[in-house]
């Protein structure tokens, strides 16, 4: 679990989550990341998932900041500079063969992860992969306690945030298109879900 300003959490998170990755992505020659934050995950992908082009992005409020925090690490072949991407708004018109996004369901508003999930659909090609990490709950589990309290905590802060239910985007991913194919445990309580989207063509 993290919050925005919270750059150790991506940095104690990076390595079991590219271990998990790396198997699904190994076939992979374009990843679009969203919600990019301080750039910690791009900078070890490029380390991590040397034949991919790995594209971050972030909400316009917060480029400046990945820009900058991976301004010494730009490499047009394998990490282009970072995209504006409100999901909720115009996508980059690329096709990719992975999407990904670390701690952000949880903080988008259930309107924005349906546009994300919408998004992802509309450019991903086909067998293309949608990976989200992140604390979830899940009716086939008893939820921890540490995120039983990081949910209350999001919810005082802001009534639209809050930890989503495995079930409700397995839901949302099928009205697009994607089945889900992975379920994976991670350490601190979170998962690493991932979704492939079916076919040729969905949308
Ligand atoms: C908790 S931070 C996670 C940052 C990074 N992925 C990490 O794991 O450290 C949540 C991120 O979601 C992004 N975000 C929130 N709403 C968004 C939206 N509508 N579109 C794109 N990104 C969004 C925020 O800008 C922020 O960078």
């Amino acid at each position: 679990m993290s919050g925005i300003g919270d750059l150790s959490a991506a940095e104690r998170n990076k390595r079991p989550i590219f271990d998990a990755l790396a198997e699904w992505l190994a076939g992979a020659r374009t990843v679009l990341e969203i919600g990019g934050g301080d750039g910690t995950h791009a900078r070890y992908a490029r380390q991590r998932l040397p034949h991919v082009r790995w594209q971050t992005s972030e909400a316009p409020a917060h480029l400046r900041r990945l820009t900058a925090a991976l301004v010494d690490a730009h490499d047009d072949e394998r990490l282009p500079p970072p995209l504006a991407l409100d999901v909720r708004a115009a996508w980059p018109s690329a096709q990719y063969d992975a999407i990904y996004a670390a701690n952000v369901a949880h903080i988008m508003s259930e309107e924005a992860v349906a546009a994300l999930f919408a998004g992802a659909a509309r450019r991903l090609t086909a067998d293309g992969l949608l990976c989200l990490y992140g604390p979830f709950f899940d009716t086939e589990e008893v939820p921890g306690e540490g995120n039983l309290a990081f949910d209350r905590a999001l919810r005082a802060r802001d009534a639209s945030m809050g930890i989503r239910r495995r079930e409700a985007l397995d839901a949302l991913a099928a009205d697009h298109g994607l089945r889900r194919i992975a379920r994976l445990k991670m350490p601190s309580d979170n998962r690493l879900l991932i979704w492939r989207k079916d076919g040729a063509n969905t949308c």
